[in-house]
């Protein structure tokens, strides 16, 4: 990793952003892409891998579950599938590291195996809830326990799971996958009911594998028993860290930031919607005939410097912009008026609380905001101050807090920024390339 646990980034203010970039590969479907080349009959390729913390330990875990990895290159896997029964003990706690995309998911693959299992994670995903997964998955008949509804999460293996008709009681696209991959060794037919619309890669790419996977309206459904089949996956650039360069665009790109091969999955595109209510010149340019194995379509997209004006979010947004939030808070800081989110409790409960640890920073930057139970309220419009910022450990915090640098009277410091190189390896790099004025301490 990139950095130890006391590592900082100083932004000079200012800068201009121009230029071209390729984001890394889509972390959602690299941890998806190996699960399901994990329990999948025959090989499966992956191209555009995302080679961060995140998706290395899914495929660590995958390695000590027994199924043959290799990365040729950084960013391309070969998977050699065990099928759905091929799995094997572990014989030590999984670590999930910083991911809980990757705990909850093998819950739901780890439930109906005919061993046992433990997960752990790191400081901040020890603390994160997994309830919400448990509970679904003990209607399927599941045995598993949890810590005071937190990890370790311990699994006695269970391979005579039945189906549910589960309605979410919180819109998660973590928790509808958990259930669905469950699903394909239950008796019956599993049916998972939204709330909301949240991210469909499962869904696709249990399709690309061969499973048949039904959508009545708001309800997924599959039937139990469905072999999967090895495919190749072509991962998009992840619309999550180009989000970090649409607001730099907004903020900084006077003559234009172009960003190459960008998934467009529309239940994640929320943030695109936003900006552009706010007023902020952003071009697609769809690819139209490479609908990419695996079902993704992506895009380049264009985005310049933009006059931004304050809105309120609308609420059906929220869920499709889910992991924005941070980013979103800095273009709010610098659009005029004011900007006002609702409905957004989920951000406390993702790597770290990101309602208060965004407002905490807006704070130290001298931007006027207020903390809702479900939201924040920010007025925006006034150049930013510097100072020093608490990412409280969380990648797009500090990432956030970085693109904040261009719109700064002063420096910005970022602490505790490690775990960037969760879902953005190299993010320096392409900040620096693309024109922002930083440095890693
Ligand atoms: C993810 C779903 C979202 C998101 C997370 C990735 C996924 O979490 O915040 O970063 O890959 O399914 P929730 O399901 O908790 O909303």
């Amino acid at each position: 990793m990139a950095g130890g646990a006391g590592a900082r980034y100083r932004i000079e203010p200012g800068g201009d952003i121009a230029g071209e970039l390729t984001v890394p590969g889509d972390k959602s479907i690299s941890h998806r892409a190996l699960m399901l080349g994990g329990i999948a009959e025959g090989n499966t390729q992956i191209a555009g891998f995302l080679a961060g913390e995140d998706c290395l330990a899914t495929m660590r875990a995958l390695q000590a579950l027994g199924v043959l990895i290799e990365r040729p290159q950084p960013q391309t896997v070969r998977i050699s599938g065990r099928g759905l029964e091929g799995l094997r003990a572990a014989g030590a706690p999984l670590d999930m590291g910083n991911a809980g995309t990757a705990m909850r998911l093998f819950m739901g693959l780890l439930a109906p195996q005919a061993f046992d299992s433990t997960l752990i994670g790191d400081e901040s995903l020890m603390r994160r809830p997994m309830e919400r997964v448990a509970a679904p998955l003990r209607l399927m008949g599941a045995d598993i326990r949890t810590r005071e509804g937190r990890p370790p999460v311990e699994i006695r293996g269970a391979p005579r799971l039945r189906a549910i008709d589960y309605a979410l009681p919180v819109a998660s696209a973590q928790v509808k996958s958990a259930v669905l991959l469950a699903g394909l060794r239950a008796y019956g037919r599993t049916r998972v009911t939204e709330p909301a619309p949240t991210r469909d890669h499962t869904e696709r790419m249990l399709r690309a594998f061969g499973v048949e996977v039904l959508r009545e309206g708001e309800t997924v459904a599959l039937e139990g028993g469905q072999r999967l089949t090895g495919t190749s996956v072509a991962v998009p650039a992840d619309f999550s860290s180009a989000a970090f360069f649409l607001v730099a665009g907004c903020l900084a790109a006077q003559r234009g930031l172009l960003l190459r091969n960008v998934g467009i999955n529309p239940t994640r595109t929320g943030l695109l919607e936003m900006l552009q209510l706010m007023g902020a010149q952003i071009r697609v340019h769809a690819h139209r005939q490479d609908v990419l194995p695996g079902g993704e379509p992506v895009a380049d997209i264009e985005v310049r410097k933009s006059r931004l004006k304050g809105i309120r979010v609308p609420q059906s947004l929220v869920p499709l912009a889910i992991d924005e939030f941070p980013v979103f808070f800095i273009a709010a800081a610098m659009a005029e008026g004011e900007t006002l989110v609702r409905g957004a409790l989920e951000l406390r409960v993702k790597e770290t609380d990101r309602l208060a640890a965004m407002a905490q920073g807006l704070t130290v930057l001298g931007v006027e905001n207020q903390l809702l139970e479900d939201g924040l309220w920010i007025r925006g419009g006034s150049r930013l101050g510097g100072g020093t910022i608490e990412s409280h450990g969380d990648h797009r915090i500090a990432m956030a807090f970085a693109v904040a640098g261009l719109a700064a009277g002063s420096a910005i410091e970022i602490r505790d920024v490690a775990n960037v190189a969760t879902s953005f390896p190299g993010f320096l790099e392409i900040a620096r390339s693309a024109g922002l004025q930083i440095e890693m301490q």
